[in-house]
């Protein structure tokens, strides 16, 4: 059996984005695989919520990992803080994480250019935490958007390290996953290339996003004045809706605007319309259980305790056992 880890930060409700990178994904394979999904709260750090904000997005995204379908009976949710042997893996990572490689990486690079004044010591260690989270439970899969790739591509790179440096052959090799098909990036309304929290108001669509909310957001998507000649490839702005259009509505509705596109018949406004109708049916169900799971705290405390017990039995194995290879040995 193989084991599959993967994470989300709590920076709010799950999103489309979130939702087919990573969480679709995860759905598929809980019922196959040891499963851990957990809440990368200590990552989040790294932008300094406030304690309430903290403690506010973390049960959101529990009441939204829950309500998506993810089963605690049959994966292990947790949330990182909860575990706190990813920390004593993460400070051991950090002893052969070299600074020049961790400059390199692209996500350091943007959050350097997106918060100039809070470059911390975590950002840049951002990928030896996720290597920690990952490989603290040995996983075979991570299923996770195109944007993480070279984050499981520099986990690899610390778990074999380790194995070098220790002459053994403890840690697998992570795989960044996507249900056997290339990694996915879902691209935002606002144009740009990525659906995200933080690339602007109206450019996400979350899945507790109301008929109305979803229909305004739609509706204002960056689109332009329509093709001149048939058969032209789309402007990024314009592909965005088809490839949104892709994921949430049927394969005859995608035929149809690209028909259209391609005989330059078409009419944003009524493309926009459908994708609005397509994305409130695809969401309605969503919607409903986050209502119901948020008001159910007895539950979600037992889901939290639960995902704790069994994702540190696994945490504190490896951490022993690392512990024995690099020398702390008990006298
Ligand atoms: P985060 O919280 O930014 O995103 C969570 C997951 O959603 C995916 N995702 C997307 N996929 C496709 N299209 C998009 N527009 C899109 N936006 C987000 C992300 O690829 C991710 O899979 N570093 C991670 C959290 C993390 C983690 C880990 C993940 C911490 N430790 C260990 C896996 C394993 C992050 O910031 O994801």
């Amino acid at each position: 059996m193989e084991i599959v880890v993967s994470g989300i930060r709590p920076t709010g409700e799950l999103h489309l984005g979130n939702y087919f990178g990573a969480v679709r994904n995860f759905l598929r394979m809980q019922y196959e695989n040891q499963c851990y999904f957990f809440i990368a709260d200590y990552h989040s750090l790294t932008t300094h919520p406030t304690p309430a904000d903290l403690h506010g997005n973390v049960r959101r995204v529990l009441i939204n990992y829950l309500a998506a379908g993810l089963d605690p009976d049959a994966s292990t949710l947790y949330i990182q803080s909860d575990v706190p042997e990813v920390t004593e893996l993460y400070l051991l990572l950090n002893m052969n994480a070299y600074l020049g490689e961790l400059q390199r990486v692209t996500s350091f690079k943007e959050k350097v250019r997106k918060q100039p004044d809070n470059v911390n010591a975590g950002l840049l260690t951002y990928p030896t935490l996720m290597a920690a989270d990952i490989i603290i439970h040995k996983a075979h899969k991570v299923p996770v958007g195109k944007d993480q790739e070279q984050h499981l591509e520099m986990t690899r790179t610390f778990a074999n390290r380790f194995n070098r440096m220790y002459n053994v052959e403890y840690f697998v090799e992570p795989q960044a996953y996507n249900f056997g098909e290339q990694l996915i990036k879902i691209p935002g309304l606002d144009g740009s290339g990525k659906m995200g929290k933080s690339e602007g108001e109206g450019n996400a669509i979350f899945l507790s996003d109301s008929p109305e909310v979803i229909k305004k957001k739609v509706m204002k998507a960056v689109s332009d004045s329509g093709p001149t000649e048939p058969n032209q490839p789309k402007p990024d702005a314009i592909q965005n809706l088809f490839t949104l259009m892709e994921v949430v509505s049927s394969p005859e509705t995608l035929d149809f605007f690209n028909e259209k596109y391609n005989t330059c018949q078409i009419r944003y406004g009524d493309m926009k319309k459908q994708l609005t109708q397509d994305m409130i049916q695809f969401t309605a169900p969503f919607r409903e259980k986050i209502n119901e799971i948020a008001a159910d705290e007895a539950y979600l405390k037992k889901v939290v305790n639960t995902g704790a017990e069994k994702a540190r039995e696994s945490a504190a194995k490896t951490v022993r056992e690392v512990r024995q290879i690099i020398g702390f040995r008990s006298f």
